[in-house]
């Protein structure tokens, strides 16, 4: 068998995920020829030559990718922060820009000890799982309402304390429910949610609108209905001093804002762009000390 030069299949995969009009064609191509390899993507250039299987399996997932299956499903991971989770079909793919979240929220963590998070709508647990691997001593807990996506959180709940994290602590609930959590009131130091905030009968591109589960990506109406479930906790939860952090859409960034700002016991509220200068979260502090 004939090895083949890997960059002319990466080129082929390009050109391919660019006609299927995939967004980052080059990033997509190079992962998937990484992941048929097993190695890291910048290890890429030390294997000039394939064996014609390789080229076969690319070319396979290529094609999948090129109906617009998630790159994250074909891999199976997603990452955040140090860790990367497992993800595939029924779950949410937890999405680069979710990090600003993440690291707002180590920031408010800074310093203190045994800290007590509470991660509202964790879908994969990717945020939960970030936390109790950056903040060892934290007392993390997470919850979600669906069953498949608390399933895909409990298996890397598994792998993370198999590597040594500290346990995080799942439960099936709706945020909705005011009594979840109740034994937390007023005791939290930091609340994550990124919730689903899509308005409903906005256009989503395929791999999310036939890949990412409908309740995880959209909310009814103006898409804050869960958003205004996970304010009214944030202000019940958190200890004065403590932060919230809300992801949103970008059409939502002076409603939500307002809504935090609208809650006597919330200060500090601000309002977050990502890098593309896009609205993407709000943040509130309890106030007091
Ligand atoms: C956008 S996904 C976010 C998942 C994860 N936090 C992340 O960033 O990858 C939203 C998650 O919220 C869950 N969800 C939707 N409505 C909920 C509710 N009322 N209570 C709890 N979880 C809810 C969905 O099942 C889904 O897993």
């Amino acid at each position: 068998m004939k090895r083949q030069p890997l960059r002319l299949a990466i080129l082929e995969a390009i050109r391919i995920l660019e006609e299927a009009g995939v967004a980052s064609p080059r990033n997509d191509a190079e992962l998937l020829a990484a992941h048929v390899l097993g190695v890291d993507r910048g290890r890429l250039p030390l294997t000039p030559l394939v064996d014609p299987p390789v080229v076969e399996a690319l070319g396979q997932l290529v094609a999948r990718r090129a109906k617009r299956v998630p790159l994250q499903y074909l891999t199976g991971w997603s990452a955040m922060g140090e860790i990367t989770v497992a993800v595939g079909s029924g779950v949410f793919v937890p999405r680069p820009e979710t990090e600003l979240l993440l690291e707002w929220g180590l920031g408010v963590l800074a310093g203190r000890t045994h800290p007590v998070v509470v991660d509202l709508c964790t879908g994969s647990g990717a945020l939960a799982l970030a936390v109790a691997n950056a903040v060892p001593d934290a007392i993390v807990y997470a919850v979600d309402v669906d069953a498949t996506a608390l399933a895909w959180a409990r298996r890397n709940a598994d792998t993370r304390v198999e590597a040594g994290d500290s346990a995080i602590r799942l439960y099936s609930g709706d945020i909705g429910d005011r009594t979840m959590f109740a034994e937390l009131d007023g005791l939290v130091d930091l609340v994550l949610c990124n919730p689903p905030y899509v308005p409903a009968g906005t256009y989503v591109p395929p791999e999310v609108a036939d890949h990412d589960p409908e309740h995880a990506v959209f909310a009814p109406g103006d898409g804050l209905e869960v958003i205004r479930h996970a304010v009214a906790a944030g202000a019940r939860l958190l200890r004065p001093g403590g932060g919230v952090a809300i992801e949103h859409d970008d059409t939502q960034g002076s409603a939500v804002p307002e809504l935090l700002a609208a809650r006597r016991v919330l200060a500090d509220v601000r309002a977050h762009t990502d890098l593309a200068g896009r609205s993407r979260f709000a943040t509130a502090r309890r106030a007091g000390s």
